[in-house]
């Protein structure tokens, strides 16, 4: 049997631009990822207003991963990141994230950055490995478990 190549399997993992109608669907999964998660309803408002982005992978009609983004002039941040528990380690993220990177250097994006609990190790690595570099810490940030948020940006270009 061929195995394929890790480019090649990227590849093959369709990436798209979510809309309203998807919302749904995308707050059942955060649901099932995060303890304080967004409602359908600030996704939508979200969507409709323009104040983010949210590009995604299905599997069949279930969308497995999303990841949310907003845009300002030549700066973006990843507001969320999530892949279903069943997908895992698939590198759905990672072509979540390489996507994401190649349209912010075609529309002239030129620094990314998002904030992280810092005992979220697979996300920290994750990014990490896309060129992210620690920038500094908020103490007690997040509102669910009080936990420190460590800050990553990158230059895109
Ligand atoms: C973090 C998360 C999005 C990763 O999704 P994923 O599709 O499993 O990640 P990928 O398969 O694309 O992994 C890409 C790289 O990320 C890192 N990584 C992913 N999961 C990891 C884990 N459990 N432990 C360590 N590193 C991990 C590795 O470097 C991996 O590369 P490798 O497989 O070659 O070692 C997923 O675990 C998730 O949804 N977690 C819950 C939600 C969350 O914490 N989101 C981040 C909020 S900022």
């Amino acid at each position: 049997m061929e195995i394929m190549h890790q480019d090649n399997l990227q590849k093959v993992i369709r990436v798209e631009r979510l809309g309203p109608q998807d919302m749904r669907q995308v707050m059942e999964l955060e649901q099932l990822c995060f303890n304080y998660h967004w409602t359908e309803e600030q996704f939508r408002l979200g969507l409709e207003k323009g104040a983010f982005f949210v590009l995604g992978i299905r599997q069949g009609i279930d969308i497995v991963g999303y990841l949310a983004y907003t845009k300002v002039l030549d700066e973006m941040e990843i507001l969320n990141l999530a892949v279903h528990p069943k997908h895992r380690r698939k590198g759905f993220a990672a072509r979540l994230l390489s996507t994401l990177l190649a349209r912010c250097r075609e529309q002239g994006v030129r620094k990314g950055f998002l904030d992280v609990k810092a005992s979220n190790n697979p996300a920290i690595d994750l990014y990490l490995k896309f060129g992210f570099k620690k920038r500094g810490v908020r103490r007690k940030y997040y509102p669910d478990t009080g936990e420190d948020a460590i800050l990553l940006d990158r230059t895109i270009s």
